[in-house]
């Protein structure tokens, strides 16, 4: 590029001139114009004159155009069809009589480039949002670089001017200066574009040769800008809301959101969640999470349901269970959808697994509970109702200090003895007497959940009616509506009851009683008792006299006594008897003689009846009939008369 040979050969021209004599007479040499600025290839002409009033003569030393010395002139022209010479540094001399000297004219040679070109320096695609790229403009083949202005511009903007005036390279080369960029997400689309400008002076062309790469646009992804409009929220039970997640990021992010899903929440178009008719099952947290292949962002908002309390939303596959002591079990916490864990915690242990088996003897006291960890609600856990429940191992029923029969009308303790049941919470006693419930006792208000033993007792205060009652006493576990059905029962073997009471005399003995003489009269004594009692009747107390049994006849006057006795008590009746003579055979004769004068005179006075009317058949049947209309009374008076004996009691009597 550069030709060593001309420049050797004019540096060595000028040495010779400079030794060759004083120096101060170059500024008798003035180039018109002073300076040039050519383009490349450019035709070129410069006058080079003098004021000294007699010069010997004048020329140009260049490498092109070059004028050899001309004598007695005071000008001369230095002139190029086409300037191609980046080297070029021509120069007037002239010779006068004090000597020569001599003067180079500047000659500024340039050239626009052939091309600038903008592009991101190992990079393709899109840029990355705060991420550094460097931007390379490509300027080929320009000259020179010290005049050299590379402007680079986004927009309209003008970011960075760069120069080159520190160099001297007066050939054309390719420059590569780079832009280092950190674009920020309101780069997207920018356009970037370098401007090789030749600063060439006033003496270059106006405006100043420029050459502007194409613009670069850039496209620059960015991650999700920080959510706007979710904010925490307090809404009324029943009532609905729709939470909106705004944020947006090139390339467009996707929209996701973390809340606990209850039937009643749904996401619209992804980047809102609407609430309906919210419930406590709605409290929670609803994290709406943005995110593309740069970053997420993410923002939660409290959801507050004025007038509802959170659900814990842990299904158990039963919410109670009864076991039998010994018994297995399994309950299982069903799952959900939005349940991040679940898990047991049996007697404070923790259970690792959604179902809780049993497969031994489970403890008394137990206690299970599941616990969930739910998206938008955390942790919350529901127990198990466990119910250990054991048949007792005995049921029986005796009296409380006592044996053998009862008597009517005293109290009696029942003793029921229930062995070794659990839980008395649950247990009710039920008494019967026969098939009547009679007392229920529940021991409802103890919580002991080990298996013990148990005495209810029942007061009862038995009457006659009683006597071979049954008692019993069941003991019934009354699990509930989980529990087994029928409610498991044990009853005792029954209790026959024998029920003793005092005698009564029940047959009606007066107090006084006449005897006939001759007529002796029956006294019936009957009495009730268990166990029956024995009668004795006892009279003639000087004699001790008694007869066992219920009938006594009596023909004599006295006190007699009626003795009832069982093991109960004895009970007695004295009955007076007055001994009375007997007017009955006088009256029944008196009473006969009437009968047959009232005869006479009635067949008398029919006799004459009949005849006076007419004759007819006569029949004493009908006669007889007719005229005595109380006949049994006669025929009873006529067979009976000698012993008309009165019966003086009713043994049938109750009461
Ligand atoms: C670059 O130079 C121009 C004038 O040529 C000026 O207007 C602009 O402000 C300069 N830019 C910077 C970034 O210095
Ligand atoms: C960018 O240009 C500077 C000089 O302006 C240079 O030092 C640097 O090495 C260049 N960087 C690249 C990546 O080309
Ligand atoms: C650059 O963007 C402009 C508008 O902003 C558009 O007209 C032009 O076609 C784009 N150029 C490229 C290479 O995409
Ligand atoms: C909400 O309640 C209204 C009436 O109160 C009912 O019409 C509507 O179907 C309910 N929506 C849902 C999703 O349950
Ligand atoms: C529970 O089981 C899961 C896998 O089923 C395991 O990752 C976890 O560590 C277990 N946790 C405990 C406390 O055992
Ligand atoms: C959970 O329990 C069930 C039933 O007992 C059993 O089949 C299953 O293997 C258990 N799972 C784990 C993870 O232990
Ligand atoms: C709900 O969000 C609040 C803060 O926004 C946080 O303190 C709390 O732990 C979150 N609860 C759950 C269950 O994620
Ligand atoms: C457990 O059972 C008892 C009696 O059956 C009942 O009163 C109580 O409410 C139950 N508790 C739960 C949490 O279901
Ligand atoms: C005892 O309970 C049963 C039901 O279990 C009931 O039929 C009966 O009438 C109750 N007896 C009494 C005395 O309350
Ligand atoms: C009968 O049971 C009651 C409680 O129900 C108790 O107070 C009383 O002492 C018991 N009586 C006897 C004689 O055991
Ligand atoms: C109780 O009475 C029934 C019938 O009345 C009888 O079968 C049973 O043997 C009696 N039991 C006792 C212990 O006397
Ligand atoms: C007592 O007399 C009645 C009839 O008057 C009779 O039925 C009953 O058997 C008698 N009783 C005794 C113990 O002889």
């Amino acid at each position: 590029m550069w030709d060593m040979c001309h420049r050797i050969f004019l540096g060595s021209f000028v040495l010779i001139w400079i030794a060759g004599g004083p120096t101060h007479a170059s500024s008798q040499l003035e180039f018109n114009p002073p300076s040039v600025v050519v383009k490349y290839g450019d035709p070129v002409s410069v006058l080079c004159s003098t004021s000294h009033p007699k010069p010997n003569g004048m020329g140009w030393e260049a490498t092109i155009g070059g004028v050899s010395f001309q004598p007695d002139v005071s000008s001369v022209t230095w002139t190029v069809d086409k300037l191609e010479d980046w080297t070029i540094e021509p120069m007037c001399y002239i010779s006068t009589v004090d000597g020569q000297s001599s003067k180079t004219l500047s000659v500024i040679l340039y050239k626009t480039p052939d091309s600038v070109s903008i592009s991101p320096l190992n990079h393709s695609g899109p840029m990355v949002e705060g991420t550094e790229y460097h931007l390379l403009c490509d300027i080929k083949n320009v000259a020179p670089l010290q005049n050299l202005v590379v402007k680079w511009y986004k927009g309209n903007e003008s970011i960075l001017n760069v120069t080159y005036s520190d160099l001297s390279i007066k050939s054309p080369g390719d420059v590569f200066p780079n832009l280092t960029i950190t674009p920020s997400r309101d780069d997207d689309g920018a356009q970037y574009r370098c401007e090789a400008e030749l600063d060439l002076g006033p003496e270059g062309p106006q405006p100043p040769p420029t050459v502007t790469s194409e613009p670069l646009n850039i496209t620059v992804h960015s991650m999700p800008s920080n959510i706007q409009e979710l904010e925490d929220t307090v809404i009324d039970v029943g009532s609905s809301t729709r939470l909106k997640c705004s944020s947006n990021g090139n390339p467009p992010p996707e929209f996701s959101w973390v809340f606990f899903r209850s039937p009643n929440v749904r996401v619209e178009n992804k980047d809102a969640v609407i609430i309906e008719n919210a419930t406590g099952a709605n409290i929670g947290n609803y994290t709406c999470v943005v995110k593309n292949y740069i970053g997420n962002v993410s923002k939660t908002a409290r959801i507050s349901v004025r007038g509802a309390d959170p659900v814990c939303p842990i299904k158990l596959s039963t919410d109670s269970v009864v076991i039998k002591y010994g018994d297995e079990v399994s309950v299982s916490c069903i799952n959900t959808a939005s349940v991040e864990d679940m898990y047991w915690i049996i007697d404070s242990q923790h259970v690792n697994n959604t179902t809780w088996s049993v497969k031994s003897r489970l403890n008394w006291d137990t206690t299970a509970r599941c616990t969930g960890i739910f998206l938008g609600i955390g942790n919350c856990h529901k127990p198990l109702n466990i119910t250990v429940y054991k048949a007792p191992d005995s049921v029986s029923i005796f009296p409380l200090n006592h044996s053998g029969p009862m008597v009517e009308r005293k109290e009696y303790h029942l003793l029921c003895d229930i062995k070794n049941v659990a839980p008395l919470q649950n247990l009710v006693v039920k008494w019967y007497k026969g098939d009547e419930s009679i007392l229920n006792v529940t021991y409802s208000d103890l919580s002991i959940k080990t298996p013990g033993d148990v005495f209810p007792n029942l007061t009862i205060t038995p009457s006659r009616d009683d006597d071979g009652a049954h008692y019993r006493c069941e003991a019934e576990l009354d699990l509930g509506p989980e529990g087994p059905q029928p409610p498991p029962t044990m009853t005792s073997e029954p209790l026959n009851i024998t029920v003793h009471y005092k005698p009564h005399i029940t047959s009606q003995l007066p107090e006084r009683i006449p005897v006939f003489r001759g007529y002796p009269v029956e006294l019936s004594c009957v009495a009730h008792g268990n166990p029956q009692p024995r009668i004795e009747w006892r009279y003639d107390t000087a004699n001790h006299v008694t007869h066992a049994g219920g009938n006594l006849t009596v023909y004599e006057a006295g006190l007699y006594n009626c003795t009832a006795t069982n093991a109960v008590e004895t009970v007695f009746v004295v009955v007076v008897v007055i001994l009375k003579e007997d007017y009955l055979p006088l009256i029944a004769g008196f009473v006969a003689v009437m009968v047959v004068v009232i005869s006479v005179i009635f067949v008398f006075i029919y006799s004459i009846y009949y005849k006076n009317t007419k004759m007819g058949r006569y029949s004493l049947k009908d006669a007889k009939l007719a005229s005595t209309p109380n006949g049994n009374v006669a025929q009873n008076g006529c067979r009976d008369i000698p012993l008309p004996m009165t019966k003086l009691s009713q043994p049938n009597i109750n009461f």
